[in-house]
């Protein structure tokens, strides 16, 4: 074991042999047919899996290939699992089987499959045998070797699938080719420790691991002098961030540093543990610059009883307090939440109490998952909930939080937001969408130039899910 869990500088170094060698044979290939190669990039999951997604962008730009949205144009298909509910193994699994026909028309397609869901060997051992027409898998320990991966699998010809390394480290310096101008991610850790009893995270991330606070202070600033605006620190419990580094630098003191860089732009994180949110990391939010008033805090259930099941290590009133001193701190703050709904053993009495819960805390927003078994994990080897029982209170669950979520969001009709506007909606192509302080998405009338820039609004109306407005 080594004394920090960083890869070393030689190691890295070995990767950009294989980079180079990529390039030139990549730029070999562009001048001899007039275009260059290309590679789609699919992410399913967490913000994590998209930072490392743009991780795997950068590396393959670094590798001479050109980044397309249009699978069937590319060259190179990577796609990156996520593995927290069965449905979304399912998706990923589905979408690799409809790229079977992709191969039968361009024999040189290679594609690979990475992250989460194939850290698991049986999902590994499931490709080989079932997808065979993958040519390469390796798991989230391996990331940071994947050009060698890659240019072992071209220059051998053969399937390759990359056994997990025995320790999950640090790897600094990545190319990183980030899908947006104005929002950023940042890992500030990874892996997780918590094995909640539900979880797959901890068998397929590996254990907690901080990056060094010099290397993300140094990230973000260079991020801000790019003009970057909303800054997301990422980890499965940023609240533990620090334990395993030899000097006393915790997440308060991470955040306090990093609300010091100047500019106009704010500082979000997540994920927070309950058990680990510490009132010095509330007061350095309330006296901050930067850190948007915004907290995503997963209760997971409203049960003491399903808690303690979970492994989660706080009970409800200790969930109250943190979410009592976040509001005397900081009265303007958002709160969001996870919630499982029908977790094994989970009675009605359980769900009442989750219920209950939402009534008392009154979240902005809510994320919740209908209780999905992961191989592996204590909770599925439990009793189940009755799939009809779970669906019922799925749907119990977003009645009763659609209702609150409104109530929240009125007060804030005709006050003045500052919204980063994110151009022309998707889903309302009529308006523009952004994000407000607390991350809450609003709606109204912009244009071109907005994109990117941080512009007032006045919202009119408000739903469950969003502010409609006009701009100041
Ligand atoms: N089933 C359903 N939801 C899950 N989550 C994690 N594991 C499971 C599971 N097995 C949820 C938790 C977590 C969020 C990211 O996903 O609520 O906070
Ligand atoms: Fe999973 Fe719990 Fe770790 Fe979050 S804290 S990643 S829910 S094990």
């Amino acid at each position: 074991m080594r004394e920090n869990k960083i890869l070393t500088a030689e190691e890295m170094a070995e990767q950009e042999v294989y980079v180079a060698r990529m390039r030139s044979a990549n730029q070999a290939f562009a001048a001899q047919s007039g275009a260059s190669r290309r590679a789609f990039v699919l992410t399913f999951g967490c913000q994590q899996n998209e930072a490392d997604s743009e991780k795997i962008a950068g590396l393959c730009e670094a590798m001479g290939y050109e980044i397309t949205y249009a699978p069937e144009d590319a060259d190179l298909i990577m796609v990156n699992t996520c593995a927290i509910r069965e449905h979304a193994e399912q998706k990923a699994l589905s979408i690799v089987g409809q790229y079977k026909h992709l191969k039968a028309k361009k024999p040189t397609l290679v594609i690979g499959v990475c992250g989460c869901m194939v850290t698991q060997e049986h999902r590994k051992d499931e490709i080989k045998h079932r997808y065979p027409y993958v040519d390469l898998v390796f798991g989230t320990s391996s990331l940071h070797r994947f050009p060698r991966l890659l240019c072992e699998k071209l220059e051998r010809g053969k399937r390759l699938f990359c056994p997990e390394e025995s320790e999950y480290l640090v790897a600094e310096g990545l190319p990183i080719r980030r899908e947006s101008s104005y929002r950023a991610w940042v890992s500030i850790m990874y892996g997780c420790n918590n094995f909640c009893s539900y979880c797959i995270v901890p068998y397929v991330r590996g254990r907690e691991r901080s990056r060094a606070p010099e290397a993300i202070i140094r990230e973000v600033e260079e991020l801000v002098a790019r003009g970057y605006r909303d800054i997301t620190l990422l980890g499965q419990n940023v609240n533990s961030y620090g334990k395993d580094l030899t000097e006393r630098f915790d997440f308060a003191d991470l955040l306090a540093a990093l609300d010091r860089i100047d500019g106009d732009h704010r500082i979000r994180f997540m994920t927070s543990h309950p058990k680990d949110a510490s009132r010095k990391l509330i007061d350095v939010m309330a006296s901050s610059r930067h850190i948007a008033h915004q907290f995503h805090l997963p209760m997971q259930s409203g049960s003491d009883a399903i808690l303690c099941a979970m492994n989660r290590h706080y009970d409800t009133a200790r969930y109250l307090e943190i979410v009592d001193y976040l509001r005397e701190r900081i009265p303007d703050i958002t709160i969001t939440s996870d919630i499982i709904v029908g977790f094994p053993g989970e009675t009605e009495a359980d769900f009442q109490s989750t219920l209950d819960m939402l009534a008392r805390v009154r979240f902005d927003m809510l994320y919740s998952f209908i209780y999905s078994p992961r191989k592996g994990t204590p909770a599925a080897e439990m009793e189940q909930v009755d799939p009809a029982v779970k669906s019922e209170r799925f749907s119990r669950l977003l009645a009763v939080q659609n209702e609150i979520a409104v109530e929240r969001n009125q007060p804030l009709i005709g006050k003045t937001l500052r919204v980063l506007c994110d151009g022309v909606s998707k889903n309302n192509p009529a308006l523009y969408s952004g994000r407000t302080e607390g991350n809450k998405i609003a709606f109204f009338e912009g244009t071109p130039e907005d994109t990117g820039r941080y512009i007032e609004m006045i919202p009119e109306r408000v739903d469950a899910f969003a502010l409609y407005g006009t701009k100041k």
